[in-house]
């Protein structure tokens, strides 16, 4: 079936405030976490892979999942035409399946946690596929009241969150927070977190 994703994939990376939101995820998660030239990297809700192919250079490996098979399509073409061979994606719904376990060392995922209905059991599937120590890396609206999304709020599961109320999650699920900073404005108006959690209970 095909979903909302699926239609703007094809146009997804024109829209200058989603490569900016990008650009600021990336840039704090390279300088918040030192030595990552040896990570496995997963980049979940990947999109067209603005995130992942920020990090192209700088990692050993990375991993795209997503449920829309338009995005995975328009990442693939990346792969190809960048001649990538230590990127590869898949089709993952987190709704209903696990991830891989204790596989990665940097989990990313930006803007997606908002479209994902239970929050604590994206955190605890995170942590399970992480390996000791590794990294959790979340890029998402700050609380908003709804008027984010020009287009309507299908999809949308969560208004964006409360900084208190996500940090209080993350510890829950095995995490110990090491930066949760805005880094970006969105529309001049919407605040947009980046929060970075390092698994804590090896
Ligand atoms: C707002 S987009 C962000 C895409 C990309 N991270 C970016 O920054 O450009 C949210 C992404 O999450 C994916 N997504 C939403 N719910 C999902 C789920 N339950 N499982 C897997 N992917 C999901 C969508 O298909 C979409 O590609």
């Amino acid at each position: 079936m095909t979903n909302k994703f699926d239609v703007l994939a094809s146009t997804w990376d024109q829209k200058s405030i989603r490569v900016e939101i990008a650009q600021a995820f990336v840039k704090t998660v390279k300088e918040k976490i030192a030595n990552i030239k040896e990570f496995d990297l997963l980049d979940y809700g990947c999109g067209t892979g603005l995130i992942s192919f920020g990090f192209v250079e700088d990692v050993k490996s990375i991993t795209g999942m997503d449920f829309s098979e338009g995005m995975l399509e328009v990442y693939n073409q990346k792969i190809e035409e960048y001649d990538l061979n230590n990127v590869k994606c898949e089709k993952h719904n987190i709704n209903d399946n696990h991830l891989p376990q204790d596989s990665f060392d940097l989990i990313v995922t930006s803007m997606t946690l908002h479209h994902i209905k239970d929050t604590a059991d994206f955190i605890s599937k995170a942590n399970l596929a992480l390996k000791p120590n590794g990294y959790l890396a979340i890029s998402d609206l700050d609380k908003e009241d709804g008027s984010f999304h020009d287009r309507g709020n299908e999809g949308v599961e969560h208004f964006g969150f409360d900084k208190e109320q996500l940090s209080m999650i993350l510890k829950q699920n095995g995490f110990e927070i090491i930066f949760y900073e805005n880094v970006y404005i969105a529309k001049e108006y919407y605040p947009i977190f980046c929060a970075i959690a390092q698994k804590s209970n090896n």
